[in-house]
C-alpha cells in the first residue's frame, strides 16, 4: 500500500549545516563517485596510509569473490593507531568508558597503543601467530577494543561473540572457528547484576578442544573456576616481561582476514561473515566521517556492543581511523534509571549520538522528564541503524533530544557490508523513516522477481549492483553457500535480503526482511536457529517461529510447537520452552510467546508457509494459499 503522507521531506538542514558540512552537496558528490566507483575509493583510501600501495584497485577476475587493492601491503591498526603517534592525534583521548557501577576510565592514543602493544605482546606468548583465530567473549569493557585491535596488530583473526549469548552459541563459534584462545572476563555488569561469563566460557569449552589458552580479565573480581595450565588472568600476565608495551604491527596484505563476525541467515546455523583489513577500513572511515560529519572536536557516542558489527566497525575501527573520541558505556540504559545516557551525553559532552530505534522507542516510554532532565545542548548529529524508525520515534528522538535541530542518520547496512549503504548526510533533505540515499559510490536498486527494477513505491527486492570496497569477503569455509545466498538470484548482484522501495524523489524505504531473517530489538536471529533450538527440547517435535509486531521491539518472535506425543502443553511448559531457547541461542531470541498446535501450514515440498501462520495470528487475510498442502 502506498502512503503518500510518508514520503514528504519533513527536515530540511539549516543553512549554517550545509555550509559547514564535509559533504555540502550529497547528489552531486554520488553523481561523481558513481561515474566511477573504483576511482572515487582510490581517492579515499589515498587518506589512509599503506606500508605499499595497490597495483589494482578492483580486482574482479573472480567474481562474487571481489578484491581491493589487490598487491598492497597495509594494517588496519596502522591506521587506528599507528599514524597517530606521531601527530597531535596522539594525545586526543581515543576512549571515555563509563562502567555500570560508575568506574571511569579514559585512554589517549598513546595510552591505547601501549595497551594493545600489551596485549598483543601476551598474545604472542601464547603462540598466537598469523592467520590463528581468537574467540573474544566479553563484557563491554575497555579491553574488549584492545584484544580486537591487539589480534589485528599480529594478523590474527578475531570473532567477538555477544557477551548475552549462551553456552550452546558461544560453543558452536569457538568450534567453527577453530580457535586457539578465548579472550573472556571473571563477569561483567547488565542492571546491576553479575553474568558469570567464565561460568558460560567453562561449559562451552568443555566440548572445544581447539582452545589451548584462556586469557581470563577481571571485572568483577568474583572468584571464578581457573584451570591450570590453560588459564591465566590478564592481569597477571601483564606483569611479566614480556608485556612491554611496544610491539612490532604486522604487515598485511590488504586482502588478508581480519575478523570473522557470525551472524543469522536464513538457513542452519549462524555463518561466519569474513571481513579484510584493506578494504574494511577504507569503507568504514569513509562513511564515518561523510554520514556523521565527524571532527576532531566532536565526542561520539555509538551505544552499540563491539560484539555487533554496528560495533567492530563504529565503535572500534572507523573512529579510531578517523582520530574521533569515542564513549563507550557498559551497562543497561536504564540503570539504574531510564536517563542513564543521557546523563552520560551531558557529562562527556556528547556531540554525536549513534544508537537504534528499539533503544529510542524504550526509552521515549518512561517521558520526556529524564532527557529534560539534562543539559543535552551539545549533541548537533543524531543517529539510528538496525531497523526502520517509525515516524513517532523519529519525531520524538529529533525533538526531545535533538531540541528539533539536529538531523537524524538513518543508516541502512548488514554485516555483510561492512559499513553504511544507504544513509543521509547532514546537510540532506530527510523524510523521516526513510534511509534516504545509497551513499556515494554505491548502487542500490529495487528489483521484481524477474530482475526488472519496481516503479516507484512498488515494492521489490533490494539489491547492491556494484561491489564495494567493505564488502564480505565471503562466508569463512563456505563459499558456495555465499555464492548461493547473495549472489545467485540475480546475476551479478548482490541480494540483500531486505524487501524496499524507492519513492519519486529516490527515497529508499527498507519494508524488512525478505527471507527467514527476522529482526527484534534490531538484533538479527533466523527462524531455524530458533525452531532447531526448540526441537532439540524432549518434548518438542516440530516448530516453527514468526515475529509479531511489538511497540518497543519492534517484532517479537512467537513459536508455534508440536509436542511430541503423550506430551501435554501447559503454562509450564510454555515457560520451560523460552528458557530453553534462551540457553541455546541466548536472552535475546527468547519468544515473547508459545502456542501449542497440532499441525503447521506447509508447502506440498514441506516447507512452513509462515506468512500464513503470521496472517493467522494477526487476524489478517491468509493471502495465497494455493500452494498449500491442505
Ligand atoms: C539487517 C542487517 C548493525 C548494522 C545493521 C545491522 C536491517 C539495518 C537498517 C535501517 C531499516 C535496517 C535490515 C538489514 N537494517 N539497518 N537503517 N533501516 N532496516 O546489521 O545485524 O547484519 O542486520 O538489519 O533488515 O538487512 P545486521
Amino acid at each position: 500500500m502506498k502512503d503518500k503522507s510518508r514520503n514528504r521531506v519533513l527536515w530540511t538542514p539549516p543553512e549554517e549545516t550545509v555550509r559547514t558540512a564535509r559533504v555540502k552537496d550529497y547528489e552531486k558528490l554520488r553523481k561523481r563517485a558513481n561515474a566511477d566507483p573504483p576511482a572515487f575509493w582510490e581517492e579515499r583510501a589515498g587518506e589512509l596510509a599503506w606500508y605499499r600501495k595497490w597495483e589494482k584497485v578492483l580486482d574482479d577476475s573472480e567474481a562474487p569473490f571481489f578484491k581491493w587493492f589487490t598487491g598492497a601491503r597495509t594494517n588496519v591498526v596502522l591506521n587506528a593507531l599507528d599514524r597517530h603517534q606521531k601527530t597531535v592525534v596522539r594525545n586526543r583521548l581515543a576512549f571515555i568508558w563509563e562502567g555500570e557501577n560508575g568506574d571511569l576510565r579514559t585512554l589517549s592514543y598513546f595510552a591505547l597503543n601501549r595497551e594493545v602493544c600489551r596485549f598483543a605482546n601476551v598474545l604472542k606468548s601464547m603462540g598466537v601467530v598469523k592467520g590463528d583465530r581468537v574467540t573474544i567473549y566479553m563484557p563491554r569493557v575497555l579491553e574488549l577494543p584492545i584484544a580486537m585491535l591487539a589480534c589485528a596488530k599480529i594478523g590474527a583473526i578475531h570473532s567477538v561473540v555477544f557477551g548475552g549469548f549462551s553456552v550452546e552459541a558461544l560453543h558452536g563459534r569457538i568450534e567453527d572457528s577453530d580457535s586457539k584462545v578465548l579472550i573472556t572476563a571473571d563477569g561483567g555488569y547488565i542492571r546491576g547484576k553479575v553474568v558469570p561469563l567464565k561460568e558460560i566460557a567453562d561449559q562451552a569449552l568443555e566440548r572445544a578442544a581447539c582452545i589451548e589458552h584462556v586469557i581470563v580479565i577481571r571485572r568483577t573480581c568474583e572468584d571464578v573456576n581457573m584451570e591450570a595450565g590453560r588459564d591465566y588472568y590478564y592481569d597477571e600476565l601483564l606483569a611479566l616481561p614480556i608485556a612491554k608495551g611496544s610491539c612490532p604491527t604486522v604487515e598485511m596484505d590488504a586482502e588478508d582476514p581480519l575478523f570473522l563476525l557470525y551472524t543469522s541467515g536464513t538457513t542452519g546455523t549462524p555463518k561466519a561473515i569474513l571481513h579484510t583489513h584493506g578494504g574494511y577500513q577504507v569503507g568504514v572511515s569513509t562513511t564515518l566521517e561523510f554520514a556523521f560529519d565527524l571532527r576532531p572536536e566532536d565526542r561520539w557516542f555509538c551505544t552499540a556492543d563491539p560484539g555487533w558489527i554496528t560495533g567492530h566497525s563504529y565503535v572500534v575501527y572507523g573512529p579510531l581511523i578517523l582520530g574521533a573520541t569515542s564513549v563507550i558505556y557498559e551497562g543497561a540504559p536504564t540503570y539504574p534509571y531510564p536517563d542513564r545516557w543521557w546523563r552520560i551525553c551531558e557529562e562527556y559532552g556528547v556531540t554525536v549520538l549513534y544508537t537504534t530505534p528499539t533503544a529510542v522507542r524504550g526509552l521515549m516510554r518512561f517521558g520526556e522528564a529524564w532527557p529534560n532532565r539534562h543539559d543535552l545542548s551539545g549533541l548537533r548529529i543524531l543517529g539510528t541503524v538496525g531497523e526502520p524508525i517509525n515516524p513517532e520515534a523519529w519525531q520524538w528522538y529529533h525533538r526531545v533530544i535533538g531540541r528539533g535541530e539536529c538531523p537524524v542518520i538513518d543508516t541502512w547496512w548488514q554485516t555483510e557490508t561492512g559499513s553504511f549503504m544507504i544513509t543521509p548526510v547532514p546537510s540532506f533533505p530527510l523524510k523521516p523513516g526513510s534511509a534516504t540515499r545509497p551513499f556515494p559510490g554505491i548502487s542500490a536498486e529495487v528489483l521484481d522477481e524477474k530482475g526488472n527494477r519496481v516503479a516507484p513505491g512498488e515494492e521489490g527486492n533490494l539489491v547492491i549492483t556494484t561491489p564495494w570496497p567493505s564488502m564480505t569477503r565471503g562466508i569463512y569455509k563456505d563459499p558456495d553457500r555465499y555464492v548461493e545466498q547473495y549472489w545467485s538470484t540475480y546475476k551479478g548482484k548482490y541480494l540483500t535480503g531486505d524487501s524496499a522501495r524507492v519513492d519519486e524523489d529516490g527515497y529508499f524505504w527498507i519494508i524488512g526482511r525478505k527471507d527467514d531473517v527476522i529482526k527484534v530489538s534490531g538484533y538479527r536471529l533466523g527462524t531455524a536457529e530458533i525452531e532447531s533450538a526448540l526441537v532439540s527440547h524432549p518434548s518438542v517435535s516440530e516448530a516453527a517461529a514468526i515475529t509479531l509486531p511489538h511497540e518497543i521491539k519492534g517484532n517479537a518472535i512467537h513459536v508455534f510447537v508440536i509436542l511430541r506425543s503423550g506430551v501435554q502443553g501447559s503454562p509450564e511448559l510454555e515457560a520451560e520452552l523460552i528458557e530453553h531457547v534462551g540457553k541455546e541461542i541466548g536472552k535475546i531470541a527468547r519468544p515473547e510467546g508459545v502456542e501449542f498446535v497440532d499441525g503447521l501450514p506447509k508447502t506440498r515440498s514441506g516447507k512452513i508457509m509462515r506468512r500464513v501462520l503470521k496472517a493467522r495470528a494477526q487476524g489478517l487475510p491468509e493471502g495465497d494459499t494455493s500452494t498449500l498442502e491442505d
